[in-house]
């Protein structure tokens, strides 16, 4: 068998100067990465995915001067957030110089651009003279990959290689701000917490997504999608209800064990948020990949990562809309 993952950042240079797409590891989920620079490489990001070429990627680099390179104007509140949070799981939105292409985004003017934080990634970016563009590396609207493997699974034929950095610690997606007229505005809530930022910056807008009116584009409803069914609410009732079925049970901190059910799978038994974040992607991946009719899920409680944790919970759960 070929071994399609490891730490050579060489061999991973140079498929990525080459215009082949690779998996990086990053602190919050695994992206499927690209020469953002290249218009060839990035349309194939779009075709490996199968995403809809209306929603556009972010851009990974390592320092805020390369990024200047690429954006115009960067909002004085905006230099206070990286300060804070870069490198880290923050996703800032800014004005794009003509360098972008319009099909990184999405042929909007402004671009998504983040400095993540583990180290192997980094240390790549600090080799290239290119940004990355580079989105979750999971077919359009699965559940998002938090190790190398979880990459190979279903996009093993599409990428050159898996830059192996271990399973994500933060293990959901970056929060994004954007600064629509100079207003500070969250437009997914993720591994910075929205506290963490308004402690920064004062008050912040959080602006909820829709699938029947995208306030931006690609911020759809329905995602993080397991194929089995999920439905929240309180495990014990859930229980009841779906006596006759197959049942995976998903909850915060407590195992439920004189009950009837075919897989558990606890969060976080010490109670911890960021555990809870971590290991979510992983166990709803696991529950997917079990023999179950259903999986019932609680919400944790809503503050701090368990808001952007609940949103996840809530997307997957979402019934496919056709
Ligand atoms: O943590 C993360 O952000 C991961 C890792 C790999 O960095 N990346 C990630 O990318 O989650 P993706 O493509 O799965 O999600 C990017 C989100 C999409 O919802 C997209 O619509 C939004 O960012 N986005 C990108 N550019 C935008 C822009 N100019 N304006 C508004 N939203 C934008
Ligand atoms: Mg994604």
């Amino acid at each position: 068998m070929v071994l399609n993952k490891g730490k050579d950042l060489s061999k991973v240079k140079i498929l990525l100067e080459e215009g082949h797409l690779v998996g990086i590891p990053t602190e919050t989920v695994y992206g499927l990465a690209a020469n953002a620079f290249n218009s060839e490489a990035v349309t194939n990001i779009f075709k490996a995915k199968q995403r809809p070429a209306f929603d556009p990627l972010i851009l990974h680099t390592n320092s805020l001067e390369k990024i200047k390179t690429f954006v115009s104007d960067i909002p004085p509140i905006a230099y206070k957030l990286a300060q804070a949070f870069w490198p880290g799981p923050l996703t800032l939105i800014f004005q794009k110089k003509q360098l972008v292409h319009d099909i990184v985004t999405s042929g909007l003017d402004t671009v998504a651009v983040r400095i993540p934080r583990h180290p192997l990634t980094l240390q790549l970016l600090s080799l290239l003279d290119f940004p990355l563009a580079a989105p979750s590396a999971n077919p359009f609207g699965y559940i998002s990959p938090t190790t190398a493997d979880h990459v190979l699974t279903h996009l093993g034929d599409k990428v050159g290689y898996v830059l192996d950095g271990g399973a994500c610690e933060v293990g959901i997606e970056s929060t994004i701000v954007g600064f629509p007229n100079n207003e500070p505005t969250v437009y997914r809530k993720g591994g910075v917490e929205i506290e963490a930022i308004e402690s920064i910056i004062g008050k912040v807008t959080v602006n909820e997504h829709s699938n029947s009116q995208p306030q931006a584009p690609g911020m759809l409803k329905k995602h993080y999608s397991p194929k089995t069914s999920l439905v929240i609410g309180h495990i014990n009732t859930l229980l009841d209800k779906h006596q006759e079925k197959r049942i995976g049970i998903l909850s915060f901190q407590k195992s439920y064990n004189e009950t009837h059910y075919s897989k558990q799978i606890v969060l976080s038994p010490k109670g911890d948020l960021a555990e809870a974040a971590k290991n979510l992607f992983t166990a709803l991946r696991e529950l997917d990949n079990s023999p179950l009719d259903i999986i019932i899920s609680e919400l944790l409680p809503e503050q701090g990562l368990g808001v952007a944790i609940n949103d996840r919970i809530k997307r997957a759960a979402v019934a496919e809309q056709h």
